[in-house]
């Protein structure tokens, strides 16, 4: 008996097993070994015929020889009955059009700031980025505010825990982007057109404040700067941001880095200035702004005998939410990353 060729055949057949893809193609693979007339069956029939001694040993071989084969087909033909049921429960029509994933768009704010950066660009202000871990002596010392001033506290700032220079004091999370009008002025000589957004950092969290929100910052010198340019680039900022139906109006208020200081308000947008729940009055409060006081500019570098300028700082998510149509009554909502809120926008 040829152990060699017995060794192939069984190769073979296992081979071809495995390359079978239908229950059909398996059985002729079984008959062609294992039927009565199969290669493996010839073998088993010269069993009788080998001689005493090498008889139980071939017996063996056998036997082992057609199990294998009898397990791979066994194995074979469950991978195949799997296949066809996969395919047949998971059939789908490859010509229909594929599931369009979710579209997003930029954040509201995002929206926000790109559209601010655009209307003050058209009457020549340019964007600029200052420093949002800074020296207190640009966000308060150098701003008229003093080390232990109490004007300070409205700021409710975050400090940086050992970071300090000699000349400049404590390091801080800017609490506004005023910070800016000093690194501005050491920058560039007037005339100077400076839009400054930012991150601040404030320790309020409420309806209407976060700890981290956007300020935008503008700031004007040149020769003869005085306060109806202030009231005119306000004016036309309400105009451009809210609708040409919305009004601006300023009110004195008090900052240690302007001098005269005052509060910015709009127009209500829900009852057009009449007064409503919303506004009580008819105004809705922007932020602030002031003429530059002669001090600030001595401080950045600018001879206030010769130079005057206007600035005016307000928040990003305040200002974007005072859009009329909006409704949005709790700055939080900005954001929670909510879905169910950010696609409304
Ligand atoms: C200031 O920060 C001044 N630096 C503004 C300024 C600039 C005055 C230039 C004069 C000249 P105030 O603290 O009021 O001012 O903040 C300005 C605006 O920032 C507020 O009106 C509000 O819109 C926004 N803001 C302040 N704190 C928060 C907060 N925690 N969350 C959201 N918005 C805030």
């Amino acid at each position: 008996m040829d152990i060699n060729r017995l060794q192939n055949l069984k190769n073979q057949a296992i081979s071809s097993i495995l390359d079978s893809k239908s229950e059909r193609e398996l059985e002729q693979i079984r008959i062609e070994y294992l039927g009565r007339n199969g290669e493996i069956t010839q073998f088993i029939k010269q069993i009788p015929s080998v001689k005493d001694e090498k008889r139980k040993q071939m017996g063996i071989l056998l036997n082992d020889t057609k199990k294998a084969i009898e397990d791979a087909i066994k194995n074979q033909s469950s991978i195949i009955s799997h296949q066809s049921s996969v395919i047949n429960s998971e059939w789908f029509d490859i010509t229909l059009p594929g599931l369009r994933p979710p579209q997003g768009h930029l954040h509201l704010i995002t929206y926000a700031i790109k559209e601010i950066a655009a209307i003050f660009e058209k009457i020549g202000f340019n964007r600029v980025a200052y420093p949002e871990v800074e020296w207190d002596w640009y966000a308060f010392e150098g701003l008229n505010m003093p080390e232990n001033h109490p004007a300070r506290d409205e700021w409710e700032t975050f400090f940086i825990q050992d970071l300090s220079s000699p000349k400049y004091g404590e390091a801080v999370l800017i609490p506004h982007t005023s910070s800016g009008q000093l690194r501005e002025m050491e920058k560039i000589k007037p005339p100077i057109r400076m839009l400054n957004i930012a991150k601040c950092y404030r320790r309020q969290y409420d309806v209407s404040h976060i700890p981290m929100f956007y300020q935008f910052e503008g700031l004007l010198i040149d020769k003869g700067i005085n306060i109806t340019h202030l009231r005119g680039v306000l004016d036309y900022f309400a105009k451009q941001f809210f609708g040409p139906k919305r009004n601006s109006r300023i009110r004195p208020h008090h900052f240690r880095f302007t001098e005269p200081s005052f509060e910015v308000d709009v127009s209500c947008g829900i009852c057009e200035g009449r007064g409503c729940k919303l506004c009580k009055g008819g105004w809705l409060e922007l932020g602030g702004a002031g003429m530059v006081h002669p001090q600030i500019l001595k401080n950045g570098g600018i001879n206030p005998e010769v130079y005057t300028g206007l600035a005016f700082g307000w928040g990003v998510e305040r200002t974007y939410i005072m859009k009329s149509g909006l409704n949005i009554d709790d700055i939080r909502f900005l954001y929670n990353n909510d879905l169910r809120f950010l696609q409304q926008f």
